[in-house]
């Protein structure tokens, strides 16, 4: 059984082939980074027809790595939402009218069950059931995954995503788009406990979280700093970057671990752009390790948009009979 995966929702071009037995045979990726840096965010215009631009040649170089034809296809997978609507139409549009040619079935995957099973993609697989921490630029949310298609959403962002919070913090402090990761390196060389921001809802009685009032803080820091120092040296930027990593990485632990406490359950998958942060995963492998938890990441290459993702989505659900074939794109879904 191979599934064709193709991920269109932003903007980055994935496509995979995913076999069941042998798992996942070959992925490629184009990301439309440089496109958008000018405009310090995604233009969704400029998106859609790179993705047009993209997808045929990514098919046939991973149909080639994996040594296939396009008979041998079994299934296609496409992101079907949540995304930018002209984005998700062209993964659509392609894997549509690639399935009637070929006479096979389509399969529309929801992008965050993309992200949420991906760590299963690779050794240790995580057993069900299990909490997932999903920390993307798009979504920030804790599920409780008991099976493929039984996902409970436990509690969410009120506002910003936690890469959302990244990236608008990352510009306000004159970094390049996308500036979630280059703002985690600069918060390497930051001076510990130089700066202390607000922890949002650190101790709220639920398992929500908010964002946005960090980066609000992080405006007036700033706006402190300078009047103390006259600029924002480079030493300066990196400290204020560490005292943000520092609250955000705070309540995403702890929200975690609420979650897993609540729950009873002992697993947590983290996946999502953010799942990539060095402090995030060094602060969950150290409250795991002193509680006898266990945490999974997906390999740092499918922590971000990819269509490996999609594609190994889609097999479990051709797998489990949850196949749902229909030309439709909802660019915004709630996965429970
Ligand atoms: O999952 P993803 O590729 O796309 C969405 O579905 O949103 O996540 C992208 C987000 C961006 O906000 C990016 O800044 C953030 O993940 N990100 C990071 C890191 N790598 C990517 N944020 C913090 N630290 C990182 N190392
Ligand atoms: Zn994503």
């Amino acid at each position: 059984m191979l599934v064709l995966g193709i991920e269109s929702s932003c903007d980055e071009t994935g496509v995979a082939l995913y076999d069941l037995d042998k798992g996942l045979l070959a992925h490629h990726l184009h990301t439309q980074m440089a496109l958008h840096a000018e405009y310090g965010g995604v233009v969704p215009e400029l998106a859609s027809r790179d993705h047009i631009r993209r997808v045929l040649p990514l098919t046939r170089a991973c149909l080639a790595d994996a040594g296939k034809t396009l008979a041998d296809l079994s299934a296609i997978a496409f992101t079907q939402g949540p995304g930018l609507g002209g984005a998700l139409m062209v993964g659509a549009s392609f894997a549509n009218a690639l399935a009637f040619g070929l006479g096979i079935p389509v399969i529309g995957v929801h992008h965050l069950e993309g992200h949420l099973l991906s760590p299963l993609l690779s050794e240790p697989r995580p057993d069900f059931p299990f909490v997932a921490l999903l920390v993307s630029g798009g979504h920030t949310q804790l599920m409780a995954v008991r099976g493929v298609g039984d996902y409970q959403i436990l509690g969410e962002t009120l506002d910003d995503a936690a890469g959302e919070a990244f990236d608008k913090t990352a510009k306000l402090l004159g970094l390049d788009y996308p500036g979630g990761p280059m703002l985690s390196r600069l918060a390497e060389r930051g001076t510990p406990h130089r700066f202390t921001l607000p922890r949002p809802m650190l101790n709220s009685p639920d398992l929500d979280m908010s964002f946005s009032g960090l980066k609000t803080a992080v405006l007036t820091l700033v706006r402190q700093v300078e009047a103390e120092h006259g600029e924002l040296t480079e030493q300066l930027r990196c400290d204020i970057c560490h005292a943000f990593q520092e609250a955000i990485v705070e309540v995403l632990v702890k929200k975690s671990l609420k979650a897993l406490k609540e729950t009873g359950m002992k697993r947590l998958v983290v996946a999502g752009g953010v799942g990539a942060n060095k402090q995030l995963r060094a602060g969950l492998n150290d409250a795991a390790a002193r509680r006898r938890l266990e945490v999974f990441y997906p390999p740092l290459a499918l922590c971000t948009d990819n269509g490996a993702m999609i594609a190994f989505a889609g097999a479990m659900r051709l797998k489990h009979a949850h196949a749902a074939g229909a030309f439709t794109i909802k660019p915004r879904w709630d996965l429970s």
